[in-house]
């Protein structure tokens, strides 16, 4: 068997698109992954483009691996990145062997026999391709449930690399995470750039249908104990959804609401469709429901125009929702978007200010919520061994939890009481073993 190293940046989208890239060489040029680049005769880099950083580390990344390859090995570029710019990455480093974009992913044992193949048509339409089987995890069974995004938020590069919105047909959805569970899976990880979207646009023209009815399909199937989802948009959250996510005893109680800005003018700018209002009437409504609930939440610094009392909302919505996490990024301009040509862009020094403020703020909500599990019961999944001896796995509400215990404790939900508590995982003892 040939043996294929593959580096996923990004998102949750794009760690299923390494598992599809991996099931699809698998079939039909017969690769197993390694994690070792140098013994490989195929070195993949599936790329994200969401921020500045990374894709200026690619072109490094990839004279180290080109360097480091055994002879004769071949590279290729996937994802993000590689949807947006295309060939420029084989004109800057001709050593590449092809490039797939994040909306070609069928299209890779192709691209892997073609020298120099450049598929990054944002159009082309994935949602009934039968992908191989292949999963990183047992247990979750990740499955995409829409590609692409229809919004047109200022500062986001998505649209432009992974094309339109289109949804996939629920019965491809379900008969996938059938075949999982017979496999082992107990968790379905709905993905998609807008989850609570779906059902808005499918490729054949089929009638409509919605998110909810997605869960409560999803719900039905024998053998699923847990249900995750990621992202939501909070301008679709209608209370149909929260209701739904509240009451389904399936639906795991932890929910990502990504704010991005606290401030309406803001908010506006980015083109996001909803209030600071709004934003804290579905926060509260979802804790009123979910008392257990985890928020979890993804906020943006420095956009173009962010004022002092703009960020001064921001960290007002925090105070008020007190998230459980937060993923805090620095606005970064990116190409194919609006806010690139903004006034007003805000100083590195100002945003650097403004993300230390996050992170200090958060930091006294993350003590206040993880301390709040001490001496508490908790259901945990179990789902990797860790070299130190200790069994890792996530709460209903998805805090991390490790203890000590061996493999045998792997797929499992036990009952576990927690001792200790640091601010981004719990330690604990298992209560018993069912
Ligand atoms: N600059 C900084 N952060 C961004 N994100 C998306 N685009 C940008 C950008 N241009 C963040 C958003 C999004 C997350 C995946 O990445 O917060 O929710
Ligand atoms: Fe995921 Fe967005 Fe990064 Fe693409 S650009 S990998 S969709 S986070």
């Amino acid at each position: 068997m040939k043996k294929v190293f593959i580096e996923t940046l990004g998102c949750a989208m794009n760690v299923r698109d390494t598992e599809h890239i991996i099931a699809e060489l698998n079939k039909k040029n017969s690769y197993e992954p390694i994690d070792t680049l140098e013994d490989a005769d195929l070195i993949i880099i599936n790329t994200c483009s969401v921020r500045e950083k990374p894709v200026a580390k690619l072109f490094s990344e990839l004279g180290i691996f080109n360097k480091k390859k055994k002879d004769g090995a071949k590279i290729g570029v996937c994802g993000c990145t590689a949807s947006h710019l295309g060939k420029d990455i084989i004109k800057r480093a001709p050593y590449v062997d092809f490039v797939v974009g994040a909306r070609n992913v069928s299209k890779i044992s192709q691209a892997v026999n073609t020298p120099k193949m450049v598929a990054i048509d944002i159009n082309n339409d994935d949602t009934t391709f039968e992908f191989e089987e292949y999963r990183n995890s047992l247990y979750r069974c990740s499955i995409n449930i829409s590609l692409g995004c229809d919004k047109s938020c200022t500062y986001c590069i998505v649209p432009a690399t992974r094309g339109q919105e289109i949804s996939i047909p629920q019965e491809i959805i379900i008969n996938e995470i059938k075949k999982a569970v017979q496999k082992g899976a107990k968790e379905a990880f709905l993905l998609g750039q807008n989850v609570n979207n779906y059902g808005t646009n499918f490729s054949d023209g089929r009638e409509k249908t919605n998110f909810t009815n997605l869960l409560k399909e999803v719900s039905k199937i024998d053998g699923i104990e847990r249900i995750r989802f990621t992202s939501p948009h909070p301008l679709h959250m209608d209370d149909e959804f929260i209701e739904e996510f509240a009451q389904n005893p399936k639906i795991c109680k932890a929910i990502h609401v990504p704010l991005q800005s606290g401030s309406t003018k803001v908010l506006k700018n980015m083109k996001r469709g909803y209030t600071k209002e709004w934003f804290l009437n579905r926060c509260e409504k979802i804790r009123s429901l979910v008392p257990n609930v985890r928020i979890s939440t993804d906020i943006i610094v420095g956009f173009p125009g962010e004022s002092d009392e703009d960020f001064a909302d921001t960290l007002d919505v925090i105070k008020k929702v007190k998230f459980e996490q937060i993923f805090n990024f620095k606005y970064s301009p990116r190409p194919h978007t609006a806010a690139i040509d903004m006034k007003d862009q805000i100083s590195s020094e100002v945003s650097t200010k403004r993300l230390n403020d996050v992170i200090e703020l958060h930091k006294i909500h993350q003590d206040e919520t993880m301390n709040s599990f001490l001496d508490q019961t908790v259901d945990v999944f179990f789902e990797d061994l860790k070299p130190n001896g200790e069994i890792f796995g996530y709460t209903d509400n998805y805090a991390s939890v490790f203890v000590k215990g061996s493999e045998e404790l792997l797929g499992k939900v036990l009952p576990v009481k927690i001792t200790k508590a640091y601010r981004t995982s719990l330690f604990g003892e298992i209560l018993e073993t069912k």
